[in-house]
């Protein structure tokens, strides 16, 4: 499958700027797929870019609930936020970030897996039984913030994914949900296609030759767009002055899997590894009754090992940098 984008004139090939990125901002937008009735096309167009866009994965109802849960819970609670005179060190330089929602606020849980995505995300990670949660969080970009010149880089990767055979399904895949309108004003999710097959965006740069984009992505609340943790990305600048608010839901492959490397073709992909040592699931999550769910929440951390020893006491999740309650 072929990207119609333009490509603009390379305004920097220069190799010390490569983290921001080498100026070929695409000009046209990827295409966005109904999740549910081209569920094929969209794995197909992620498996050959690392990416995809998918079309109206939230209504109107569940934009409205989540841009009222951050208007409540930014007034309830600023500093789980990181709204406070001294920002949280993870939280400097990438807006307001919401890290663990999941943990006070049950009325979430529908979120972690949703319908209308569900279908691609399951055809990414193998299938539906290979599914697993990571981490959910909420971020804001908030009005007036001014521009960040955030660097392409990819989120957690395996050495592997450079030689294995094949490279799908993915270690990770994340979910970026628009919750509000995303234009060339506001900030935009951007992804460099391909890229993931790659150790470096120079490599991509090089490799891809005229096939190197970077593509801004634009979409109205409720679009979703799933990327590859190895394929570089950015938080691309609007014009500094409208916000953006998006919520993150990164998913891992469960389960053995027979693969093959250049030196042996009976290699064994075990299940992806934690991505974080400190994101921790709450015990009506981790321990819960229906089997299904307790295995989409069994990718377990050692700090979830040990709270789940205490039989979930707060005294544990408490000593947790981002736990508190
Ligand atoms: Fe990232």
């Amino acid at each position: 499958m072929e990207i119609k984008l333009v490509k603009q004139e390379n305004l920097s090939g220069d190799a010390s700027r490569a983290d921001q990125g080498f100026g070929c901002v695409a000009t046209e937008q990827p295409p966005q797929f109904d999740p549910h009735t081209e569920t094929q096309a969209a794995y197909d167009f992620f498996a050959e870019t690392g990416f995809v866009v998918l079309a109206n994965c939230l209504n109107t109802e569940e934009v409205a609930h989540l841009n009222e849960f951050y208007d409540r819970t930014q007034r309830e609670f600023p500093e789980r936020w990181g709204i406070r005179e001294k920002p949280k060190p993870h939280h400097r330089g990438q807006g307001l970030i919401y890290s663990q929602p999941l943990l006070d606020h049950p009325e979430l849980d529908p979120y972690t897996q949703h319908a209308r995505s569900h279908p691609v995300v399951s055809e990414i990670l193998g299938g539906e039984e290979n599914v697993r949660f990571s981490e959910f969080n909420f971020r804001e970009a908030p009005q007036n913030a001014g521009v960040g010149a955030m660097n392409f880089h990819h989120d957690a990767v395996r050495p592997d994914r450079l030689i294995r055979k094949p490279y799908m399904p993915v270690d990770w895949v994340c979910a970026v949900h628009y919750l509000t309108d995303v234009t060339d004003k506001t900030p935009a999710f951007c992804v460099v296609p391909g890229s993931n097959k790659f150790g470096s965006l120079q490599e991509a740069y090089e490799a891809l030759g005229d096939t190197y984009q970077e593509v801004p992505i634009r979409g109205k609340a409720g679009t979703c767009v799933l990327y590859d943790t190895a394929t570089f990305h950015t938080r691309f600048d609007g014009d500094g002055i409208e916000g953006r608010r998006t919520w993150h839901q990164y998913y891992a492959r469960g389960g053995f899997l027979k693969s093959s490397l250049p030196t042996s073709d009976r290699y064994v992909r075990p299940p992806t590894p934690v991505l974080t040592d400190w994101n921790v699931f709450p015990e009506r999550l981790a321990l819960h009754e229906d089997p299904e769910k307790r295995r989409f929440f069994s990718h377990w951390n050692t700090a979830q090992c040990e709270w789940a020893a205490s039989g979930f006491s707060d005294e544990v999740r408490n000593s947790m940098p981002r736990g508190k309650e």
